[in-house]
């Protein structure tokens, strides 16, 4: 009888961290991982030299934003200022710029536009009833640097918006390229350099 209550008493004492009885704090027979060394998130950092200040936590990379922060109304992402496009790309208009823009251009713009801006790309050639402008005529020519923005980043009738596929910096660098294409298409024979117009055909 004894025995038999020692055994009861015993497997009442194991098969209680079966129960669904919460003892605080728990009986822990191996704590498993339940308790190991950690760093609290953004809590100081007193004892290591893990990063050289005092934080848990890594300071965050320059430049980065936090959610919900970003202030993205600046002429350069809006091409507005107080409302107006602006009349001048806001950034450098540099060769390496011109060449950037000439390469973002003939892949995005092209297709529809053509290399020349004219409007003659393989788009309007296979779905003619879709014609884009003329990027060369007069009315364009007289945008504003700002406005050529809006209609590439919001798109404009018919045309799509580009500014998913596009970053804000290459927008304005077609914006400078476009502006080359004008140029060109209103240029005359004697704007060539001499020793380049035996090229001209
Ligand atoms: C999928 C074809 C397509 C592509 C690609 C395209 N466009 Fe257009 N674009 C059009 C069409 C169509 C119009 C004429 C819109 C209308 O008047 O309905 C147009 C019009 C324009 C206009 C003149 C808007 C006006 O008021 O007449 C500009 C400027 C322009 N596009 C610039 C660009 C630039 C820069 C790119 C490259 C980033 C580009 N487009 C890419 C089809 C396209």
């Amino acid at each position: 009888m004894r025995t038999n209550a020692f055994v009861i008493a015993l497997s009442m004492t194991l098969l209680a961290g079966c129960s669904s009885i919460q003892r605080d704090p728990p009986l822990q027979v191996w704590d498993d991982m339940k308790h190991q060394p950690k760093f609290k998130a953004q809590s100081e950092l007193l004892e290591t030299d893990l990063f050289p200040f005092r934080r848990v936590s890594h300071l965050p990379p320059e430049g980065v934003v936090a959610r919900g922060h970003l202030r993205d109304d600046s002429p350069l992402n809006t091409g507005l200022e107080n409302g107006m496009y602006v009349g001048k790309n806001p950034l450098p208009v540099t060769l390496a710029l011109l060449k950037q823009g000439q390469t973002k251009f003939n892949i995005y713009c092209a297709p529809c536009h053509d290399q020349t801006g004219m409007g003659k790309g393989t788009v309007p050639m296979r779905v003619p009833a879709w014609q884009p402008s003329n990027l060369t005529e007069a009315r364009v020519v007289e945008f504003a640097d700002g406005d050529l923005f809006n209609v590439i980043t919001h798109g404009r009738r018919t045309m799509p918006p580009y500014r998913f596929q596009i970053v804000t910096e290459d927008r304005w660098a077609i914006v400078a390229y476009v502006r080359v294409l004008q140029r060109a298409a209103h240029s005359k024979p004697e704007e060539v350099p001499a020793d380049q117009r035996a090229a001209l055909q």
